[in-house]
């Protein structure tokens, strides 16, 4: 059973509301609605405070939020977890979920901006730029990638609000232009993803692993151990472990020092999922995740704290871990499917697939939240008594990978 939270500025708004109280004629059942409603608001366990009435009308998108108390101590089926997190890919945030960040950058709660609202709420370059991360995670279905339009300017966030007038808004850079304010690039789809995190951690583990043995035989031995960095067909080079329990790292290639596979963004410098979906929602929308911005705090000075919790952040990463895993089509026309195998045969002769390896093997199709890796500021394992644990080969929506004969 789902634990969820009804939002308080419902609840608020119609205990504040006189106009309902004017009207001796529906005073009857307005009595009636405000007595189902205390009820229903006093029996939240621990809502959102939504600290400003909203206008008549008006709602969050949002209607519940979901903690990670409740999935910790299993009492969230994964179906549900699932369908909040499509909920929140889908949602189409607002000023009454917590949307905007009038008072911060699109890098966190500093640097901090003079407070820009409407219609300075958005920019199309710095952000915030979209209500929903399915604004450009679209094509061809939810979870895919984005028209050009949906294009990102990645960097450029860390400005207050781009305007190229070389004023407070551009951090006072008068040399910006639209190809030096930041680096364009393309939605991209996220079909697959708890694949890729789960390969990574796998070959992570074995990097360490490969480190951490060098190292004890370095210092048991007294001498230098080198060792080539190679997991699962991949080559980072090697290092050199010291005596003194030190390593030489001049010769890693491909890969951080710390050994750690960031499987995410066009340079691979995200660990994982989670971290993606804290930054997005900030960056993008504006919804600050307290895992980032502590509890009860509004870093971002929209009169909002905690506009997501970490059960949400739990519940999109699942959502976009058990999307469907993207696969060729073959065409059934015998004239092309005969050119896409001939043109298999030459990228791999022409050594396309040194590179682009055809497969890498996954050891374990468990997917398992949250990552053991994750930087500070994000959800860590220690932060939970057991990590949610989904088998990406029979659980989700599918369509299923399928296990080879070692399991
Ligand atoms: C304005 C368009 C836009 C919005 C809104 C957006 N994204 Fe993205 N997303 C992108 C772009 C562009 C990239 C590629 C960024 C890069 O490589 O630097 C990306 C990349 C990602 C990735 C990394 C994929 C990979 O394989 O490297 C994840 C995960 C992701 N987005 C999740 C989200 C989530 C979750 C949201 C909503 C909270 C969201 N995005 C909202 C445009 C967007
Ligand atoms: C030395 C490693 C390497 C080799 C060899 C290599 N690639 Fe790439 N390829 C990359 C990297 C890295 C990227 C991603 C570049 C980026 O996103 O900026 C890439 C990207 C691509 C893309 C774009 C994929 C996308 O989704 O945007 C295509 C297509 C591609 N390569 C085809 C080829 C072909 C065909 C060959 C053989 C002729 C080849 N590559 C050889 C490393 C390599």
């Amino acid at each position: 059973m789902l634990t969820l939270f009804s939002n308080h500025k419902f609840c608020q708004k119609i205990h504040g509301s006189n106009y309902l109280s004017n009207l001796s004629v529906t005073m009857i059942f307005a009595v009636l609605l405000l007595t189902i409603l205390t009820i229903s608001c006093a029996s939240n366990v621990d809502g959102i405070q939504n600290l400003e009435n909203s206008p008549i009308g008006d709602q969050p998108t949002l209607d519940k939020h979901v903690s990670q108390i409740a999935i910790d101590s299993g009492n969230v089926e994964l179906d549900r977890l699932i369908e909040h997190g499509s909920l929140l890919f889908s949602a189409q945030f607002n000023s009454l979920d917590g949307a905007g960040r009038p008072e911060t950058t699109g890098v966190g709660d500093s640097p901090f901006r003079s407070p820009r609202v409407m219609p300075d709420n958005f920019n199309r370059i710095s952000g915030p730029d979209a209500n929903a991360c399915v604004a450009c995670h679209n094509v061809p279905i939810v979870g895919g990638g984005g028209d050009n339009v949906t294009n990102v300017f990645v960097d450029s966030e860390v400005h207050p609000f781009v305007n190229f007038d070389g004023g407070e808004g551009d951090g006072f850079d008068e040399t910006l232009t639209l190809k030096t304010v930041g680096v364009e690039r393309n939605s991209v789809g996220l079909f697959g993803a708890g694949f890729i995190e789960m390969l990574a951690r796998e070959m992570t583990f074995d990097l360490h692993k490969l480190r951490d043995d060098a190292i004890n035989k370095a210092r048991s031995s007294g001498s230098d151990i080198e060792v080539k960095l190679i997991t699962k067909d991949v080559d980072f080079g090697k290092i050199i472990a010291r005596a003194d329990g030190t390593i030489e790292t001049s010769f890693i290639d491909g890969i951080d020092d710390d050994l750690i596979i960031k499987p995410f963004q066009q340079k691979g410098v995200i660990v994982s999922l989670r971290e993606f979906a804290v930054k997005a929602t900030n960056n993008h929308h504006g919804m600050q995740a307290s895992e980032r911005f502590r509890d009860g705090i509004d870093a971002d000075g929209d009169g909002m704290a905690d506009e997501l919790t970490r059960g949400d952040i739990t519940a999109l990463v699942v959502f976009m871990a058990t999307l469907p895993v993207p696969g060729s089509v073959i065409s059934s026309d015998p004239y092309v499917r005969t050119a896409s195998i001939n043109g298999e045969a030459i990228f791999n002769e022409i050594g396309c697939n040194t590179c682009h390896k055809p497969y890498l093997r996954l050891d374990n199709p468990i997917f398992t939240e949250p990552n053991p890796f994750n930087p500070p500021g994000k959800l860590k394992l220690s932060d939970v008594s057991a990590p949610f644990a989904i088998d990406l080969t029979k659980e989700g929506p599918g369509p299923f990978l399928k296990r080879d004969y070692t399991g």
